[in-house]
């Protein structure tokens, strides 16, 4: 159950008259509030406030978020107990500051270093990590080093134009040769690529991709094929189908967008993905709060709880809302731990080069 902020905004407009700096203060921190299965019966205070950006957007936080509350409180009767956790929204740069103010209790990230540098300067904890062991060890850690924790996986796919002007081979070129080939064909004028130009995860992946072969489109004086296009994820998704260009998404975009207009995505191709190309991974690592605060017990057992089979479930088991078929959104963090009983597909049917009908004209009227 979540209770989204504009609502509460909305409240705090409508109780105005009497002073209500609190909620007014609520409604701008938390983006939004969840109660798991047992809703509004659960008066319960915030316990656990979690950092995060694409993956709120996308409802795996609250999927998270709820199914670890009915966990912890598995009886709605047992109203002592009952907590809310919530959503305060922020990119990774953002996300570790409010952890350094001590405004969240659990920071979901997407920059190894930037989280390693947090660690190591006491901003923050990660988990302990013995050898190269992808799961966390949480008892007798004799020897371990802390890292952040591996939490799950978000993939980025690289897409185009069906024409494929760059003459992008999705099973020869490497993801070196792919930007290459989008650098060379962007200096003849015969292709664009769109940058969301933003500073967003997904920015900072096509930046290193520029930046691997020794180019930096976006330095002065700015190539003409470098588009900067600084708006929403779907609104660049969709603004590059239209134009033709290659551009960079991430999976739970390019899922929605399917399920909101298929005949659009239909005008794409997916040339890279994260599945084949780690550089297109997107590993998202929990850090928490270093502090010895109240909230550092629920803390840990939230740790505990994503990393064992019942939080990783609800990992690999999300799904792209109103999908058809259903669509998983992410992978958790060890490949060996997928469910048995995945209620999801992970492949893009129709998408993918080759699966695609021929050599189909697009049409110019969208
Ligand atoms: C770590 O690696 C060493 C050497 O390969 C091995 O002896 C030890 O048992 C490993 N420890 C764990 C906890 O896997
Ligand atoms: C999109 O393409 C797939 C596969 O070719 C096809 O089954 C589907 O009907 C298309 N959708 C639309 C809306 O054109
Ligand atoms: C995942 O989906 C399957 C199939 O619907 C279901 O049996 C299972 O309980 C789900 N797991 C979780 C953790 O939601
Ligand atoms: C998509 O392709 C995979 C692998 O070829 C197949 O197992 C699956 O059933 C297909 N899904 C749909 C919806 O066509």
């Amino acid at each position: 159950m979540r209770f989204i902020a504009t609502s509460l905004a909305l409240w705090a407009t409508l109780t105005a008259a009497a002073p209500s700096s609190e909620i007014t203060e609520k409604a701008k921190k938390y983006e939004a509030e969840y109660t798991g299965k047992c809703g509004d019966k659960n008066h319960g205070k915030i316990a656990l406030r979690i950092g995060n950006g694409g993956a709120g957007q996308s409802g795996l936080v609250g999927a998270l978020a709820d199914a670890f509350i009915d966990h912890k409180v598995p009886d709605c009767h047992d109203t002592g107990n009952l907590f809310k956790v919530a959503w305060v929204k922020g990119d990774t740069t953002e996300t570790i500051n409010n952890l350094k103010n001590k405004d969240i209790d659990i920071g979901i990230t997407y920059h190894e270093v930037a989280e390693q540098n947090a660690i190591t300067g006491g901003i923050a904890k990660g988990c302990q990590y013995k050898n190269d062991s992808l799961a966390p060890c949480f008892n007798d850690c004799d020897g371990a080093v802390e890292k952040p924790c591996r939490t799950f996986r978000d993939h980025f796919y690289l897409v185009g134009p069906k024409s494929n002007p760059a003459e992008i081979d999705s099973e020869e070129d490497d993801i070196v040769n792919t930007f290459r080939k989008i650098y060379e064909t962007g200096e003849r004028g015969e292709t664009k690529f769109l940058s969301r130009f933003d500073k967003s995860a997904t920015n900072i992946i096509d930046s290193k991709m520029w930046i691997d072969i020794g180019q930096v489109p976006w330095a002065k004086s700015p190539a003409k094929w470098y588009y900067k296009f600084s708006k929403y994820p779907l609104e660049a998704l969709t603004k590059a189908i239209k134009k033709k260009y290659y551009t960079i998404t991430d999976r739970g975009t390019y899922l929605t967008l399917k399920s909101q207009n298929e005949k659009l995505t239909n005008r794409t191709v997916i040339y890279q993905t994260g599945e084949k190309h780690e550089k297109l991974l997107n590993p998202a690592d929990i850090i928490t709060l270093n502090d010895d605060a109240e909230s550092a017990k629920m803390i840990k057992e939230f740790v505990e709880w994503v990393h064992s089979p019942e939080g990783q479930n609800v990992i690999w088991n999300y799904t792209a809302k109103d999908s058809k078929p259903k669509y998983c959104l992410y992978k958790g963090f060890d490949d060996n731990s997928v469910p048995p009983n995945r209620d999801c597909e992970w492949e893009l049917n129709g998408s993918v080069p080759g699966s695609l009908p021929g050599d189909e004209r697009e049409r110019e009227d969208l």
